[in-house]
């Protein structure tokens, strides 16, 4: 199975498109801005990233720009099927689909590596893992890669620390553009989102648990606390459970939240953060479930193995059954809730984000001669113009420093 094509499907896939797009104004500017000179002519790239409308922006974009574009998913349940086949009707060599199995996933990257890109865009690190270390790939010769999420950029500074980096890599996760609106306001908004899908309560009165208290964290905290919850925090880092106190937040460690809390929301990147402990301490009821990248935060395992029976009581909420007085509700299957259950971050955020993307990339082909093999962040000048961008998109208008100004900054005579 590789491309899809059905014309329904697809058709649907060209209205989400369409929508997305026209939500979508800094990333169709530079778009629109570039393709007359076709800066991609000539280069393949490869995208690992989950198949959303807003992401069909950036592949149609890219394919404008004239690069050869092979795409597969970023997490084995996250692909809208409908953009898939628009996708495919529009000469993208795509591989996914929805509700894939581990095989099928790692698949579906080997397709793309197979299309030998020049450029690989990843979220999560499992293509640029696969071009380092499976000796398929592990000599295509890459100019460089982008990396879209934190977890992806963690475990490529851990490559980078052994030495191991092959070639240079963008962290686009480390723009101000992109963690401080994607990680925090996408994720806040539609984590709401896939967790009313998926359960349909009232948050309002609830204990919600956030673990976590990093970009994304904040961005599903502040939300929560939006509708109504009361929301506690948990955290093993110092100045993120002060700043999480200061904002308001109930801070305590998870063997205290775990007893009271009604829903929980794991944010971290970290493996293990609703362990078996935690999950035994729960009442009879409690909703589990992650937005963090890997299926890796809550014990899953335990938890299915604990399980006397699971069902599947509504779309994406599996009831686990541990003993007659006690149920547990597993959101999504432990995967990221707000694009398993939901459809991910809202377009006017992935702007900004794949603004980042296309503009690391360009940077990139230009560059990669001169750029070492490390894990660098966007350069400022982009992330900086993203945000003028930004503004200028919404007609919103900022000051600017006078002369008078700049030379009291400048001066230390005063
Ligand atoms: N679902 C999405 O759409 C989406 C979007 C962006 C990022 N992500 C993913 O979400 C995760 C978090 O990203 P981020 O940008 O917020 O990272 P971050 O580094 O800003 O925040 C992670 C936080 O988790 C805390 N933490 C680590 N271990 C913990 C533990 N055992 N208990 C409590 N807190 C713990 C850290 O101290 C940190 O404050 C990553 O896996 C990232 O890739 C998902």
């Amino acid at each position: 199975m590789n491309k899809i094509k059905d014309s329904k499907l697809s058709d649907r896939g060209k209205l989400s498109y369409e929508w997305a797009r026209s939500h979508m104004k800094i990333l169709n500017e530079t778009i629109n801005k570039l393709k007359k000179n076709k800066p991609l002519k000539g280069i393949t790239l490869g995208f690992c990233l989950h198949i959303t409308k807003e992401t069909s922006v950036l592949l149609i974009g890219a394919k404008e720009l004239g690069a050869n574009v092979a795409a597969c998913g970023a997490n084995p349940l996250t692909t809208q099927d409908d953009i898939a086949a628009y996708l495919a009707s529009k000469g993208i060599n795509i591989f996914a689909w929805k509700n894939q199995s581990n095989k099928e996933y790692n698949y579906c990257i080997e397709q793309v590596l197979r299309y030998k890109p020049n450029i690989l865009t990843d979220d999560g690190a499992d293509m640029n893992i696969k071009s380092h270390f499976d000796k398929k790939y592990n000599s295509l010769e890459i100019m460089g890669s982008t990396e879209e999420t934190t977890a992806g950029v963690n475990r490529l500074k851990a490559i980078e620390r052994k030495g191991k980096l092959r070639y240079p890599i963008i962290a686009v996760n480390n723009a101000y553009t992109k963690h401080m609106f994607d990680n925090k306001y996408g994720t806040g908004q539609s984590t709401v989102d896939g967790y009313l899908r998926s359960m349909n309560l009232l948050f309002a009165s609830k204990r919600v648990v956030v673990v976590g208290y990093g970009w994304v964290g904040k961005g599903v905290a502040m939300r929560c606390k939006g509708m109504g919850s009361k929301v506690i925090v948990t955290e093993i880092n110092a100045i993120k459970g002060l700043e999480a106190h200061m904002d308001g937040f109930d801070v305590m460690p998870m063997s205290k939240a775990s007893r009271i809390g009604d829903i929980f929301i794991t944010c971290t990147g970290m493996v293990d953060v609703i362990n078996k402990k935690h999950l035994s301490n729960m009442k009879d009821g409690a909703i589990v479930g992650n937005v963090g990248h890997f299926d890796v935060e809550i014990n899953i395992k335990f938890l299915l193995k604990e399980s006397k029976s699971v069902s599947e009581v509504r779309p994406n909420l599996s009831e686990c059954v541990l003993n007659s007085t006690k149920k547990i509700y597993l959101i999504g299957y432990g995967r990221v809730a707000n694009l398993v259950a939901a459809e991910g971050h809202p377009p006017e955020v992935m702007a900004q984000s794949f603004s980042n993307q296309i503009l690391s990339i360009l940077y990139i082909l230009k560059n990669h001669k001169t750029m070492k093999n490390i894990v660098r962040g966007v350069p400022l000048e982009i992330d900086n113009q993203i945000a003028v961008n930004a503004l200028r998109a919404m007609n919103i208008n900022i000051d600017k420093l006078t002369k008078e100004q700049k030379d009291y900054m400048n001066n230390w005579n005063l």
